[in-house]
């Protein structure tokens, strides 16, 4: 079959699969804010912006979120809804209807590769969380809170004991790929947005919660405030650019047609460019809260912020410790955060699946467990990258790392870069006024100013000098 027959096909498919879409505009929001705020906002930013220095990075993170992440999130969603189809058939069937190359959609085959790497390691992560959750039930928590001695060091050796033992981290991830793979199969309606509907609101309260503790009873809250806020610029080196922009489109899952997909389920009245800003301040939003939840404890407790990837399940159980009802509180959490990240590796698996339904008509659930399972294997590189395979090195990175690295810094901006540049080059301005929502703006003409100049040098000079 020419693919152009294929692309005709793949749209009468989606034709009928259309109906079955996201069934409102909240909806749609939910799904996109579900995957957009995960791990990436309350385990890896904060870790990040300890790391780096806090303020300086934070400003620069903030300031790529608003100039390439937001324009590269609306142009994914509209080109996903303009395209109608999984994320290479919407490059497909865009090339069709508005006379350009075909050859777009190698953006739709970065992002399928990414996905893989991205839920591999990500699932992971999130296995973590269900661990910690296990770890409140069984009281290793409490008696680690409970020892006379360093209650910080007696949490730095629980996640260190987690991440020593293959069997825990193995199990953590295969629960998580199963249930992702579980809604992933159930559909739009009756899976992804039945789950998403309750996951992000009741995240957000308790991360409220969180920071009004953090604010009440640590004392530190004003040197938190500091830390994240008050820029020091001689401590922001090229390096921490490069990561804040990686993180930017890690976080707003943005360079790897995730938004694409979710974008081929909305229907036409819905304008991208609010739904968008909806979307980036929420996870925003939520980034921050997290950071001022986790840095008064850390300052507290006299820990490090740039303790890297345990910082959370180091910090947070300390505070849960010590509070009345402490435990109920950390079950909620880790159970909460378990759901944020289930929220968004269904987006990380749903374009892979999408395509894999149009193109060889596979049903849902042999989509994706298929995909599921294959990127679950792959999962188990990044398993034994904590214990057994910790020697082993790319790069000077560990597995773990490396992947994390070549996605998040490599692999996204260059979707995003393509993307924009295809948004903002190809795709005609009429096309994009339509699809925007937003009229015959100012707005409209920032946002294409953006995409076509600002973020193409932008994203373009940081990925030259990282690979240099
Ligand atoms: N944004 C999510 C987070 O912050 C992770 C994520 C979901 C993602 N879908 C994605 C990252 C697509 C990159 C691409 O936890």
């Amino acid at each position: 079959m020419n693919s152009s027959a294929e692309s005709l096909r793949g749209a009468r498919l989606l034709g009928r699969r259309h109906a079955g879409g996201w069934s409102s505009r909240m909806a749609f929001i939910l799904a996109a804010a579900g995957s957009a705020v995960g791990l990436g906002n309350v385990w890896k930013f904060p870790y990040i912006a300890g790391e780096y220095g806090g303020g300086a990075f934070v400003l620069v993170y903030l300031a790529c979120i608003g100039l390439i992440g937001l324009p590269i999130l609306a142009a994914e969603i509209m080109i996903g809804r303009r395209g109608g189809g999984s994320p290479i058939h919407s490059f497909e069937s865009l090339a069709a209807r508005e006379g350009h190359s075909k050859n777009w959609r190698v953006i739709g085959w970065i992002g399928i590769g990414c996905a893989f790497l991205i839920l591999s390691f990500y699932s992971v992560v999130a296995g973590w969380s269900l661990s910690y959750l296990w770890f409140v039930v069984d009281g290793q928590i409490a008696a680690a809170g409970s020892e006379s001695h360093d209650v910080a060091l007696a949490m730095g050796d629980l996640f260190a004991n987690l991440l020593a033992s293959p069997a825990a981290l193995l199990a953590g991830h295969t629960l998580i790929m199963g249930i992702t793979m579980l809604i992933v199969a159930g559909g739009i309606r009756s899976g992804l947005e039945r789950a998403v509907c309750w996951m992000v609101p009741g995240l957000f309260l308790l991360l409220i919660a969180l920071v009004v503790y953090a604010a009440a009873t640590t004392g530190r809250f004003t040197s938190a405030i500091t830390f994240l806020f008050k820029p020091d610029f001689s401590a922001l080196s090229w390096e921490a650019v490069l990561v804040a922009l990686g993180h930017a489109f890690f976080t707003l899952s943005v360079g790897m047609t995730a938004m694409m997909a979710y974008g081929s389920y909305l229907k036409r009245h819905v304008s991208i460019g609010k739904a968008s800003f909806a979307i980036a301040g929420l996870d925003t939003l939520v980034a921050l809260l997290a950071g001022l939840a986790i840095f008064p404890i850390v300052f507290a407790q006299g820990l490090e912020p740039g303790a890297g990837p345990g910082l959370i399940f180091v910090t947070l159980p300390i505070a849960f410790t010590e509070v009345p009802g402490g435990s109920l509180v950390a079950m909620l959490f880790f159970l909460f955060l378990a759901i944020a990240a289930l929220s968004s590796t269904i987006s990380i698996l749903e374009p892979v699946v999408e395509y894999l339904e149009q193109r060889r008509a596979w049903t849902r659930p042999k989509a994706t467990t298929v995909m599921g399972t294959s990127i679950w294997m792959l999962g188990i590189s990044s398993v034994l990258a904590f214990n057994v395979a910790a020697d082993v090195t790319v790069f000077g990175m560990n597995l773990f790392d490396f992947l994390d690295f070549v996605t998040s810094n490599l692999l996204l901006p260059l979707g995003g870069l393509l993307i924009a540049i295809y948004a903002g080059h190809v795709l005609s301005r009429e096309a994009l006024a339509d699809e925007l929502g937003l009229g015959e703006s100012r707005l409209l003409e920032i946002w294409r100013f953006l995409l076509r100049y600002l973020t193409p040098v932008g994203v373009g000079a940081v990925l030259i000098y990282n690979l240099i």
